[in-house]
């Protein structure tokens, strides 16, 4: 069955820093998005493509709004939602302090579903749309998860954490019991409507090297699940990395001995790493999660996307969610264009909207099936609404192109300017204030 979306309406096709920006996307100022059985048909200029629809077809017009493909969040935590913004320590003391005695909760399926459902709620309200999501040490924290992201219709990946060191007894597996646990995870839940698995060993530290050996050993037995953990986060965890691996040559190097690099493998953060690390993840096809309101809160650092463009590694944001401090993409977006300001690198707009969508998709290896409007895409789309609060709507009577309501978009915006996210092609939610009208085209 046909459905069309029409309004002023943007997304990408490749990446603005590889070639001409102007070329990297396509936006219509009154555009028409045609969605068939929840994936994209066709889109381009209203006048052209209306007069092409049978006139059964439904249109539904957000006439003060911008329609572009759902956000994509490539790193957070949803264990630890209820412990956002706890109070002055940075990262290792941040961990034994507030987030383990958190995630011990999710032992209980029925406590993880209902942090799952507030979550995934959240996230929709920020327009979200798919997310690359840590659980805990329980697999119970899994079973939550896709069982509410399934009954959404989401396309969500997420995995068991694996720890079996520098961690509290009650928050331990081993590395038997990771690997059997993630290896009946991964036959129930990967590739089930829109779910899949990631293989999340929590960092080096927290694993022995049994441990992502047997994490390497998964991987290969299942190509097509990914891995997802952190990496070079914060000086006190790297200089703890080279004490407990004195053999390896750096941290990138721990994962890549036991062969967890790869096209669907995701490292959060990287804020310090070495050009040699860089290349490495570059070449082989490696993604890394930029979580801005994360480094700064925790005060980790400040990325350098620089370094990462140069040596072509697939670069996605994420929130971080509970190191972080906002579920929405468009403050991420604001926070990531602070911290390259603070390494004196420029941000632009086109490339910030292309990382919280396209680029996501690409760090996700999901190019195609999410991110943009091509034909076949999954039909996750949101509106964002220029007028929401009063500052914004007044900033945009003096804005003269594209380039510059993205900007504004993403300095003064936050959930508040999310007017409706849709799910293959269906609303899932809408502010109250959501204006659109449906109409069927009539010769
Ligand atoms: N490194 C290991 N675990 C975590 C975590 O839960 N959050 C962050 N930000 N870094 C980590
Ligand atoms: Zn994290």
């Amino acid at each position: 069955m046909l459905k069309a979306y029409r309004g002023e309406l943007l997304h990408f096709l490749s990446d603005p820093a590889k070639g001409c920006q102007e070329e990297s996307y396509q936006h219509f100022d009154d555009g028409l998005l045609i969605i068939k059985d929840g994936v994209v048909e066709q889109v381009g200029d209203a006048s052209e493509l209306v007069p092409t629809l049978d006139p059964s077809v439904e249109i539904t017009h957000y006439e003060s709004g911008l329609i572009m493909p759902g956000f994509i969040d490539t790193h957070v935590h949803y264990p630890q939602t209820e412990m956002i913004a706890s109070y002055g320590e940075q990262l290792l003391e941040w961990l034994e302090n507030y987030t383990f005695p958190f995630e011990r909760q999710f032992e209980d399926f029925e406590h993880g579903k209902k942090v799952a459902e507030f979550f995934l709620t959240q996230l929709l309200a920020a327009g979200t749309t798919t997310a690359l999501v840590f659980g805990t040490v329980h697999k119970e924290s899994v079973e939550a998860f896709f069982t509410v992201a399934q009954q959404k219709k989401l396309r969500m990946i997420c995995g068991k954490v694996l720890m079996d060191q520098n961690c509290p007894d009650y928050l331990s597996d081993t590395a038997q019991t990771g690997y059997d646990d993630s290896k009946a995870l991964i036959e129930k839940w990967h590739d089930v409507d829109r779910l899949q698995y990631a293989i999340t060993p929590r960092f080096a530290p927290t694993c022995s090297a049994e441990q992502l050996q047997k994490a390497g050993q998964l991987l290969a037995e299942n190509p097509s699940v990914y891995l997802h953990t952190h990496l070079s986060e914060n000086k006190d965890e790297i200089a703890w990395v080279k004490a407990l691996f004195p053999d390896n040559d750096g941290y990138l190097d721990v994962y890549d001995q036991h062969k967890l690099l790869g096209r669907r493998s995701v490292f959060a953060h990287g804020v310090h790493l070495h050009d040699c690390e860089c290349e490495r993840l570059g070449e082989t096809g490696s993604a890394i999660a930029f979580c801005p309101s994360s480094n700064l809160f925790l005060g980790s650092g400040l990325f350098n996307l620089k370094q990462a463009q140069k040596y072509d590694v697939n670069v996605g944001y994420g929130t971080d969610i509970g190191a972080g401090t906002t579920f929405s993409m468009l403050s991420t977006l604001n926070e990531g264009y602070k911290t390259q300001q603070l390494r004196a690198d420029k941000l632009s707009p086109i490339q910030s909207f292309y990382l919280a969508t396209l680029g996501g998709a690409v760090a996700l290896d999901l190019e195609g099936t999410i991110g943009n409007f091509t034909k076949g895409a999954e039909a996750d789309f949101i509106v964002l609404d220029y007028h929401a609060t009063e500052l914004m709507s007044h900033r945009m009577q003096h804005c003269r192109n594209l380039s510059e309501k993205l900007f504004i978009l993403s300095m003064l915006g936050d959930e508040r300017h999310v007017k409706a996210t849709h799910i293959m092609g269906e609303r899932v939610f809408a502010t109250n204030t959501s204006t659109s009208t449906t109409t069927n085209y009539k010769n």
